[in-house]
């Protein structure tokens, strides 16, 4: 390929978050593939997923209600958000809370970063601070990645959402809410994600964990500006039009229109966009009877989503939330685990290198 078609594909987000994918597996995994940090979804395998959804099933008891579990007892969780959020950062907490972890919600509307100091340095304070997991969300894609290969390797990072490019506990707790409460099994369900595909790293997480669990009738409906260049190299069917995509579909996912596209040439006007993108009920009855309706939040009512279908009796929208608890406690503790794999690991080997040369070997 001529090196001016190279250095143009570089800066395309779409390139930017393939090369990403592709170094993922490796930093979020220990030497017997356990999560020791949990970056995103892509690079896992279909077992690896199962154990995420397994771990969360065990933090609910026999009438469905979450349980404490004190396995990070001792632990020091820092939730770094650099970006806003309600869901995510409040669940991580309670999550963090539920498993007997000291909690620190650092403040960086407040911190230093404010007066110029580095991720770098911010991160190396923290760190010092003796910190054992952060949990962040920035809106650089790559962010979470960065601090797990380059920052902090010692500490397990769990992204909480960076840039466009993935939500991986999103991602998972959509899994698990479609595993409790889809009446077929991942194999045979037909999902339709609706929206603003383009700038959505839910959606990316989604499709991901989807096509791993074994979907094979993923279903991206959005209008042309709002798709990413190239999106059925991920193994999805484009629709145009939404009363086609929702037909006879078992879950329907609307995604957040964000407001500063609205008014843009990408997104003429809401009003417009609900007419031939919103989830009404006339829309919903094309789906299957028993489909479900999810959305991960914030939702923008009458522009994405009816009301009537949001609160209806086929949204598990509210579950979803719920949900993200059980995951959050899930990669929380798994990474948790899988670090401390990690660290005797790399004790034993420095212990074995020191014996090595005082022997002589
Ligand atoms: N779904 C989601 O990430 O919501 P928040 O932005 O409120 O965390």
């Amino acid at each position: 390929m001529p090196s001016s078609a190279n250095s143009a594909n570089r800066y395309d987000p779409d390139s930017i978050h393939q090369r990403l994918n592709t170094s993922l597996s490796r930093p979020q995994l220990n030497e017997d593939g356990h999560l020791r940090h949990f970056l995103g979804v892509e690079g896992l395998n279909k077992t690896q997923l199962q154990t995420i959804i397994a771990k969360a099933e065990s933090f609910f008891d026999e009438q469905g209600q979450l349980i404490n579990s004190p396995e990070l007892e001792g632990c020091t969780v820092m939730n770094l958000f650099f970006e806003p959020s309600t869901r995510t950062r409040t669940t991580f907490e309670v999550a963090e809370k539920r498993l007997g972890a000291n909690v620190l919600n650092i403040d960086i509307a407040r911190s230093s970063t404010k007066k110029g100091e580095s991720l770098r340095d911010t991160l190396w304070n923290l760190q010092a601070m003796t910190a054992d997991i952060f949990v962040v969300r920035h809106s650089a894609s790559g962010a979470a990645h960065f601090m797990a290969t380059e920052v902090t390797p010692d500490i397990a990072i769990i992204n909480g959402g960076d840039g466009w490019h993935a939500h991986p506990t999103q991602g998972m707790l959509d899994m698990l809410t479609i595993h409790r409460e889809a009446p077929r099994p991942f194999e045979e369900l037909s999902v339709a994600i609706i929206g603003d595909i383009k700038h959505s790293r839910v959606a990316r997480s989604d499709i991901s964990a989807l096509k791993t669990l074994g979907v094979k009738d993923i279903r991206v409906i959005a209008p042309k500006t709002l798709l990413p260049k190239g999106i059925e190299r991920y193994g999805v069917t484009v629709y145009e039009n939404l009363d086609e995509g929702v037909r006879d579909c078992d879950v329907i996912m609307g995604l957040r229109i964000q407001n500063e596209r609205i008014g843009s040439p990408l997104l003429a006007n809401s009003n417009e966009y609900y007419k031939h993108y919103g989830i009404t009920p006339e829309r919903l009855a094309l789906a299957k009877p028993d489909a479900l309706v999810m959305h991960p939040g914030p939702m923008n009512r009458g522009v994405e989503i009816a009301s009537s279908v949001a609160d209806g009796p086929q949204s598990v929208i509210l579950k979803q939330v719920n949900n993200g608890i059980a995951i959050r406690m899930a990669v929380l503790s798994l990474a948790m685990q899988g670090q401390r794999e990690y660290q005797q690991l790399q004790r034993e080997l420095q212990l074995n290198s020191t014996n090595l040369k005082q022997t002589g070997a």
